[in-house]
């Protein structure tokens, strides 16, 4: 059954103000409608942002620790609903559902981290060099945020963005993508349940064409965060830094593998099947590149084959099955079309490379698992970002040039090497130039409590999530405050004993 979703703006469920709508689909099963969905245009974001500006005076001075408690009441209700919002982002986006469970545990892993924060965006009290004078440094809020989230989180990546803006004191327009709207809405409904008051959290629905760009850029936006491709990213974060806005942005990857000689075979395999064919390879984290040693290549082409060859493909909500749809009609044309380019260039198809039509995937976007290798390190299918089921090994003859070819894309997300040598793991750690690095371990499966963001195309402005560095730095700027309670002028650099 479709569900009929609305905009949430100022505390109210409405409607697009002129009435236009957009179906979401599950990738799955092209015949069962999840959404129908407002196609807002531009109105509709003035009157959110309006909305925002309106209520940022009040949540902004509201104690942090306040706003923490709604995000860990949040939090305690996302948990109970679990089962069923895993199953949502299955139906809706098309990971099976164990992922869609994970996908959903990230963003309650996120709300208790950010709730907590609450009580602790603490600054820095340091001796002034003047007597009778104190001085700190506070975070304060950045004003009204835009956040705009792609579909292959449809709750984690959300989550991420809401939960940091709102602890901190940021009122927000959070755009979702328009292939998981209504996971998306789940969330913000059950936000809008703890008790986020009116105006704090809008929620607009639309395409990136119509209104993506002109809420980035509207006059009364403070900061913009995105997750998307490299290529909108880059645009918004000119046009934002020509206008004066803080904006970050996390773009995409070209992840890689190195399994050295001394692997451990079995778990590199898994490794390469975890992060090349989980989510059905749509993680900006996905693994798309191996680099064997050649002492070892033939034999883990061999066992990475045969492991794939019993991946099942089907709807993410079957038991049997271990790798889901991609998520629509064009992402599935552009990731055929990347194997046409490496077939063509020369890449030996092992395994895989078309569209999987039979039985219960006739009416869903689905495509084999596929391998390529003897793949040469500057290939298209080597380069560029493809966001399918498609990995590509490479021979290498010794780390240091694995190392190099893993660092030679434009992108710097995420690495891993597997490895027995301690040596071989403390060179690689300090050598691979990605945000993420990962020893005897896949390239996907970041943790909430540590900053996530890429070098490179892979990432600009700050890193989102935990920690230090992460997104409390997103979305606080830093204030200065120097108190004189001296009762005289007191000149600091000029008057010195
Ligand atoms: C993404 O693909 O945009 O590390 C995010 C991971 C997940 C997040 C991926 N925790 O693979």
């Amino acid at each position: 059954m479709a569900e009929k979703i609305k905009n949430f703006i100022n505390g109210k469920w409405i409607d697009a103000l002129d009435g236009r709508t957009l179906k979401s689909i599950n990738p799955a099963d092209t015949s069962d409608i999840v959404g129908i969905i407002p196609r807002s245009g531009q109105n509709d974001i003035d009157m959110a942002v309006a909305a925002a500006r309106k209520a940022y005076e009040k949540w902004r001075l509201t104690p942090a620790p306040r706003r923490g408690e709604i995000i860990l009441r949040a939090a305690e209700m996302i948990c109970k609903t679990k089962q069923e919002l895993g199953e949502l982002v299955t139906r809706e986006m098309g990971k099976v559902l164990p992922e869609g469970l994970g996908d959903v545990q990230e963003a309650i892993d996120m709300a208790y981290y950010m709730g907590s924060e609450g009580r602790r965006l603490s600054g820095e009290t340091v001796p002034s060099e003047l007597p009778d004078k104190d001085c700190k440094s506070i975070r304060v809020p950045i004003g009204v945020f835009a956040l705009i989230t792609p579909w292959n989180f449809p709750t984690a990546i959300p989550a991420w963005k809401m939960f940091p803006s709102l602890v901190c004191g940021n009122t927000v327009v959070f755009k979702p993508s328009i292939y998981t709207p209504v996971c998306a809405t789940s969330l913000v409904k059950i936000i809008a349940e703890a008790g986020i008051p009116d105006g704090v959290l809008n929620l607009v629905h639309g395409t990136g064409e119509e209104i993506g760009e002109y809420l980035a850029t509207h006059p009364d936006i403070d900061g913009v965060s995105f997750t998307g491709s490299t290529a909108v990213g880059e645009k918004l974060a000119r046009m934002c830094s020509a206008l004066d806005k803080e904006i970050s942005c996390e773009m995409g990857g070209k992840n890689a593998i190195i399994v050295m000689d001394d692997a451990k075979l079995e778990l590199a395999v898994e490794g390469t099947i975890w992060g090349g064919f989980g989510t059905t390879g749509q993680r900006c984290t996905a693994t798309s590149r191996v680099v064997a040693h050649e002492a070892v290549y033939n034999k883990f082409l061999d066992m990475l084959t045969k492991a794939a060859s019993r991946l099942r493909l089907g709807s993410g909500l079957s038991k049997t099955t271990d790798v889901g749809p991609v998520i629509n009609e064009s992402q599935m044309q552009k990731i055929l079309n990347y194997i046409d380019i490496g077939i063509k260039e020369g890449a030996k198809l092992i395994m895989g490379g078309k569209a999987y039509k039979k039985g219960p995937c006739a009416k869903g976007y689905f495509i084999e698992p596929t391998i390529f290798a003897d793949v040469q390190p500057n290939m298209h299918i080597a380069q560029e970002e493809i966001f399918g089921p498609v990995v590509s090994v490479i021979k290498t003859k010794k780390m240091e040039d694995a190392i190099k070819i893993v660092n030679d894309v434009k992108y710097g997300l995420s690495s891993a090497i597997y490895t027995q040598d301690v040596n071989n793991s403390a060179i690689a750690e300090r050598d691979l130039d990605t945000g993420l690095v990962y020893i005897n371990a896949s390239t996907i499966g970041a943790e909430i409590q540590l900053p996530f963001g890429g070098t490179k195309k892979s990432g600009l402005g700050h890193r989102e999530a935990g920690g230090r560095g992460g997104a409390i730095d997103m979305f606080t700027k830093w204030k200065v405050i120097y108190r004189d309670y001296s009762g005289r002028l007191q000149k600091a650099q000029i008057d010195k004993e």
